[in-house]
């Protein structure tokens, strides 16, 4: 019996460690192209290296409302938010884009959206979960990529569109 049982025990053995050998190449490998695809974005060759900090980006604060690249994106927000307070007691965005002071501010109203629980109950004030608008919605800085983005916009895919003709 033990006889039998040895031969098959080797075998998976060397299965194991042939599998060990893969795995150890592959995360090689992996390491290899973390190595070069991480420093241009983390901005260290080394990660723990102490490097200078780069220059803040100017925002674009131009007021001109971007389009969005699929509906449901949280637009971005193209004004300065510089010292807007956020916090459990006060919410200075919402003094402007609260329902009830749209009017006065002429900013966009928060969308029936934020109105609502996870539910789908609607609220009279803005729901706990879109409480905290910097969560979603983030100022844009004009600087360059650092990789090349090869988005199209689904109106460009060939598709026809409602009311063309
Ligand atoms: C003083 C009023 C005011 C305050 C405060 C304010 N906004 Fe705005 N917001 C506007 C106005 C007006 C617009 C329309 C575009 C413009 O004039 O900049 C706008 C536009 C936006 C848009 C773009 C909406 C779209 O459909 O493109 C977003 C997002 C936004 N604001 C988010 C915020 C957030 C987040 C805060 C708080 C950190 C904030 N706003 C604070 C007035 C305000
Ligand atoms: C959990 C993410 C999230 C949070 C938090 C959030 N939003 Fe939004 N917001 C969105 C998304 C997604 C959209 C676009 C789709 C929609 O209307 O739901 C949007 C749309 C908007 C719009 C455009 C509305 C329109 O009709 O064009 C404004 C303005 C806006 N949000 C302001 C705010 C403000 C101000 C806050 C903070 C009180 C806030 N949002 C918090 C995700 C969020």
């Amino acid at each position: 019996m033990r006889g039998q049982d040895r031969p098959r025990l080797t075998r998976r053995a060397s299965v194991l460690l042939a599998a060990g050998l893969l795995a150890a190449a592959g995360t090689a490998a992996l390491a290899q192209m973390a190595a070069e695809i991480v420093p241009p974005l983390t901005g260290a060759g080394q990660p723990m290296a102490d490097t200078a900090a780069p220059p803040v980006p100017h925002w674009v604060v131009d007021d001109i409302r971007k389009m969005r690249a699929y509906p449901e994106q949280p637009p971005i927000i193209p004004h300065s938010i510089e010292g807007y307070q956020l916090s459990v007691n006060s919410n200075r965005c919402m003094s402007c884009h609260k329902r009830e002071f749209t009017q006065g501010s002429g900013a966009p109203m928060i969308s029936v959206t934020h109105y609502m629980t996870r539910e789908g109950q609607m609220l009279a004030d803005v729901s706990p979960r879109r409480y905290f608008c910097t969560a979603c919605h983030v100022p844009q800085a004009d600087t360059r990529p650092l990789i090349d983005n090869t988005f199209v916009d689904m109106s460009e895919l060939g598709v026809g569109h409602a009311g063309d003709q």
